[in-house]
């Protein structure tokens, strides 16, 4: 038997004024766009902003769906608009924020085990490792790599 420990490196800050220009930049989009997430159902507006090679800035919202599956995450809409749109474009970094009655989350945002497959597969997609930035009132946290979100996963390189 042998016994392997996955060390997962989370970075925590207070303050948005303590990340990079280009990170808060990216998180003040996220934070923008959760003002027109369509989540009448469950009241919580989610905003995610991918920042691309190219240089963009594509945004997404949650958009839910009276049948309830039908609805999809924000991480989602951005980056399948973004690999949709400009598929020779790596991902370089994605911010997630999520808001409830126009305030920001307390506890900080993390995403839901699908999304956390997307990014797996850009990052694979790709072959660059995504940086993520989550968003809360308690802390923001910055990831380098999905594998910090998703250990063990599944990707091409099993098939
Ligand atoms: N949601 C996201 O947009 N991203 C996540 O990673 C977690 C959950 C959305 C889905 C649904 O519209 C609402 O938040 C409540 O689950």
């Amino acid at each position: 038997m042998k016994t392997t420990e996955i060390k997962i490196v989370v970075h925590e800050y207070e303050n948005l004024v303590e990340l990079s220009a280009e990170d808060q930049l990216l998180m003040k989009e996220a934070r923008k766009i959760t003002a027109s997430a369509y989540a009448p159902y469950s009241g919580f507006h989610v905003g995610a902003a991918v920042l691309l090679s190219n240089g963009l800035i594509i945004k997404g919202n949650n958009q839910e769906n009276a049948a309830y599956p039908s609805g999809l995450c924000a991480e989602r809409v951005a980056l399948f608009y973004a690999n949709a749109n400009y598929p020779d474009s790596e991902v370089i970094a994605i911010a997630i924020s999520a808001a409830k009655n126009g305030v920001l989350v307390e506890e900080t945002v993390k995403p839901c085990g699908s999304c956390r497959q997307a990014l797996a597969e850009a990052e694979v997609r790709f072959e660059t490792p995504i940086r993520i930035l989550l968003d809360g009132q308690d802390s923001i946290c910055l990831l380098h790599g999905v594998e910090s979100l998703l250990p063990l996963s599944f990707s091409k390189k099993a098939l």
